[in-house]
């Protein structure tokens, strides 16, 4: 990558001008936007769905592609959160949610159906010895941390600063930089007291942290890649946690959400080739579905059976979802990783080929107009950031921080509104199986336009 001077953009002009095509091009969308605010606090009921000037809204999905009111098409690179491996509405799971529709949706009773879906889940994940499903990524977190403090009689957590978990009470925290302010309003500050951060891929702090902490430290939870950023662990960084871990009797927990059957058919534990005592799932392992799951050794997930009359204090109460093993959901789950499994070595194969094109791509039409980028990852997961004069890489929260994010609405809002390529701004993309080698050279084509706009307006 080149030094030069920091480049002086006109980020208001580029936006503006960006802006008003978008306006143009999406006049129903900001007209419904106008009243869904109304209803709805920020107009969407997941914050990162907004984006300014306004998100435009979705009529229909199919493959790789999103359509919106305004009759505009997307190749999408969101792909629902990155929980769609295998596209948008896939014809195996349209196929087996019609067979299932008609034989009932929330059973309420134990079924056959979560049944076949654990036993999937206890085949390909690693350290699944036990499986317990529930609805989202944000309860199978907060059951993690339930069951290492459960089973550790211990009170501390370790996360990332800059580590996202989903919203529940009891890891919202250090998701923001500056990571030490409070989250928001409504949280118990006694609660804070109980997480502590550590920073991302440094192995010397993070030592440090765990080794102060030991004697009443639950566990330790950590992205294998963290989707704030794409910022892929390093091997021995996430060797380390398990061994300080395994030393002072810590619980690791692999939040593996997003890396689940993504990084590999068995997550990021068998692509790192290291296993954590807990593990959280939930996008991909849905097919589309709400579905989540807490996953994990024996000893540890015995804690949270029913069946064992243990006083109230020595079980690890989780698993109370009215909606946990939907009868769809285990059904498009099923399918999904069945698909995944048989086809593993051609999915995973041609994922991990195209995204580390991508990565090649897009740093190189950037370089080639003196523009300081870098797009990060791990093999189908990208995201590209804008470096500061004094960097060269992206591998922490703290260069995130540093590097030039005002640069990158005006990129993605450029894809979106002039090029048809849907990056949600700011945030993770993921390459699916149905994306083709067309789709990923028009992003590459599309960036290069970019890249001489932004040059232009310099
Ligand atoms: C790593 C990680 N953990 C947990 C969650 C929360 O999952 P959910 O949105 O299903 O609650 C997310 C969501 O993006 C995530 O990326």
């Amino acid at each position: 990558m080149m030094t030069t001077e920091k480049p002086v953009y006109d980020i208001s002009k580029l936006l503006s001008k960006i802006e008003s095509t978008y306006r143009s091009r999406t006049p129903k969308s900001g007209a419904l936007y106008k009243v869904a605010r109304s209803l709805m606090p920020g107009g969407v009921s997941h914050n990162a769905r907004f984006f300014t000037p306004y998100p435009f809204f979705e009529k229909r999905a199919r493959g790789q592609h999103l359509w919106d009111i305004d009759g505009n098409r997307y190749t999408d690179y969101w792909m629902g959160h990155t929980a769609l491996i295998l596209g948008h509405s896939p014809a195996i799971v349209r196929a087996e949610l019609r067979k299932q529709i008609p034989n009932g949706l929330l059973p309420g009773t134990a079924s056959e159906n979560s049944f076949g879906l654990a036993r999937l889940v206890s085949e390909i994940v690693p350290c699944a010895e036990g499986v317990r499903f529930c609805t989202t990524g944000a309860e199978a977190t907060m059951y993690a941390v339930r069951l290492a403090r459960a089973f550790t009689r211990r009170n501390q957590i370790i996360k990332m600063a800059g580590g996202w978990h989903g919203f529940n009470s009891s890891l919202t925290y250090g998701v923001h930089a500056p990571f030490e302010a409070s989250e928001s309003a409504g949280l118990i500050p006694e609660e804070k007291e109980r997480v502590k951060l550590a920073p991302f891929n440094k192995i010397d702090e993070t030592t440090n942290l765990i080794m102060d902490n030991a004697k009443d430290l639950a566990g330790v939870i950590v992205e294998p890649v963290m989707g704030g950023g794409v910022l892929p662990a390093d091997k021995k960084y996430l060797q380390t946690l398990r061994n300080l871990c395994s030393e002072v009797g810590a619980v690791l927990i692999f939040d593996e959400v997003i890396t689940g059957f993504r990084l590999a058919l068995g997550g990021a534990q068998e692509y790192y080739g290291i296993n954590p005592d807990l593990c959280t799932l939930g996008k991909i392992m849905g097919g589309g579905l709400p579905s989540s799951a807490i996953v994990g050794k024996k000893e540890i997930m015995i804690l949270a059976d029913p069946s064992v009359n243990r006083p109230k204090d020595e079980r690890a109460w989780i698993g109370g979802g009215t909606f946990s093993e939907h009868a769809l959901a285990m059904c498009s789950g099923r399918v999904t990783l069945e698909y995944l499994k048989k086809n593993r070595k051609s999915v995973y194969g041609s994922l991990e080929r195209e995204g580390d094109e991508v990565r090649r791509s897009l740093n190189k039409e950037f370089e080639k107009r003196g523009i300081r980028s870098t797009t990060t990852g791990a093999t189908s997961l990208f995201g590209t950031h804008f470096l500061s004069d004094h960097q060269n890489e992206i591998s922490s929260q703290e260069a995130l921080i540093e590097s030039r994010r005002e640069l990158e609405l005006p990129y993605f809002l450029y894809l979106m509104a002039i090029k048809g390529i849907f990056i949600l701004p700011g945030h993770i993309s993921a390459i699916s199986a149905v994306h083709t080698k067309f789709d990923i050279s028009q992003l590459v084509r599309a960036t290069g336009d970019f890249a001489d706009f932004l040059v232009e307006t310099q």
